[in-house]
């Protein structure tokens, strides 16, 4: 079977779906993998390095893509590309799209992947049971994205992290606050640790509390009695109540106060983000106070924000870079190509030649959404699961 890699089109997008090091071992498998020319580039992957690899480098997206039997991606395919084409017209009926499709928010695109008889993963959905741990593409990419908002949040603040006692004088170590402590917020806890910071958290699961103060941190309480259902079975936080939200806003408005830093990575999936920060806390934070955003794509967290962008806001900087995983998109690809590769191998038949799709497998019925022509995830069609 032959694996097609395109580069990425989408702007400003740098990884990769598979690198070098994951082409090998696919091609151990059995498959034949063709790499579009410059796929790698913004992920420092050379074409050489896919060749030595094993791999065949195609001129462009339209070699990459005919004829393969399965396509890998990190983006969901452009659709309409303008002069550029359709992406999904390139590929053949019958093909296999596995990549991070967004497919809850693009169900037009997932309407699309069946009209064109596409057999389509959607990595997001993956459910987060130990099995899936090895491909589950939102953890690896979060918790990169969780590093990179505390180095971010670092070159941007006019104050050093640690504590210094020099001859000058004694600098106060920097006052970091984790805003959601999922994936990414315990990265970011972790790495802010690291480098000396005081560093406080808050979420809404009181499962949390425990995680946030095995790395270091202390830990925010906003009613103890009222986060007692704020977990989904599948381990997401709910939608709060108006008085929890009352009582959370005055907590975080008291604390922000006395922070040089906050760092905000709360969401609820497949609702717009939280707006944890208000332009009220804003305004009452210390001149030169930094805001990080992760959560700027779904709406963000913060209420001064702007996607794409850093701006200061009443003294206060603060930071909305999207796609964060692509800011390292060297790491982020690596390990977004070996959950790729995890997800691959349990279904791979004699040497490649054939994928067994088990509708059976927890794991295949949380991502597969197309095949036969149809839609057929529950989350996608209303029907139960
Ligand atoms: P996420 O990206 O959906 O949300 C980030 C954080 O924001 C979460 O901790 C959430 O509780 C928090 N949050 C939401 N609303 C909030 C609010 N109003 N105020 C404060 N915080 C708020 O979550 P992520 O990082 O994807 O993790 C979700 C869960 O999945 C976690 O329990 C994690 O440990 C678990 N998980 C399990 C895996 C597995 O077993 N395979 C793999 C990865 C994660």
């Amino acid at each position: 079977m032959k694996i097609g890699v395109p580069k990425e089109r989408r702007p400003g997008e740098k990884r990769v779906a598979v690198s070098p090091d994951v082409a090998r071992k696919l091609k151990d498998l059995g498959f034949t993998v063709v790499v579009e020319k410059g796929a790698g580039d913004g992920a420092s992957f050379t074409d050489a390095a896919y060749r030595d690899a094993g791999a065949t480098i195609a001129k462009g997206g339209q070699a990459a893509l005919k004829g393969a039997d399965i396509v890998l991606k990190v983006r969901p395919p452009i659709l309409d590309g303008g002069e550029a084409g359709s992406e999904l017209a390139l590929m053949k009926k019958g093909a296999v799209l596995i990549g991070n499709l967004s497919a809850l928010s693009n169900k037009g695109d997932v309407a699309a992947y069946a009209k064109a008889g596409v057999t389509a993963f959607a990595l997001e959905l993956l459910p987060r049971i130990t099995r899936a741990q090895s491909m589950d593409v939102l953890t690896s990419q979060s918790n990169l994205t969780g590093y990179k908002a505390v180095l971010d949040a670092a070159h941007e603040l006019g104050r050093a992290f640690p504590m210094m006692m020099t001859a000058a004088g004694t600098i106060a170590p920097a006052k970091v606050f984790v805003l959601g402590a999922g994936v990414a917020g315990l990265q970011a806890i972790a790495t802010a640790k690291r480098l000396g910071a005081v560093v406080t958290a808050y979420d809404v699961r009181p499962a949390v509390k425990e995680q946030v103060e095995s790395l270091g941190g202390k830990f925010v309480e906003v009613d103890a009695d009222a986060v007692k259902d704020a977990e989904t079975a599948g381990g997401y936080a709910r939608e709060m109540g108006a008085d929890y939200k009352k009582k959370q806003d005055a907590a975080i408005h008291e604390h922000l106060k006395k922070q040089d830093i906050a760092i905000c990575t709360a969401l609820i999936p497949g609702r717009k983000a939280p707006v944890l920060i208000t332009e009220a806390m804003v305004k009452d934070m210390k001149p030169g106070s930094v805001i990080v955003d992760l959560a700027v794509e779904m709406g963000g967290n913060c209420a001064l924000s702007v996607s794409g962008k850093v701006v200061v806001r009443h003294g206060v900087t603060i930071v909305g870079h999207a796609n964060v995983p692509s800011r390292l998109a060297e790491d982020s690809s690596a390990l977004y190509a070996r959950n790729l590769l995890n997800f691959i191998t349990p279904l791979v038949g004699e040497k490649g030649k054939s994928l067994n799709i088990d509708r059976d497998d927890e794991i295949i019925k949380g991502a597969l959404v197309t095949i036969g022509g149809k839609v057929v995830h529950p989350d996608l069609t209303g029907k139960e699961k």
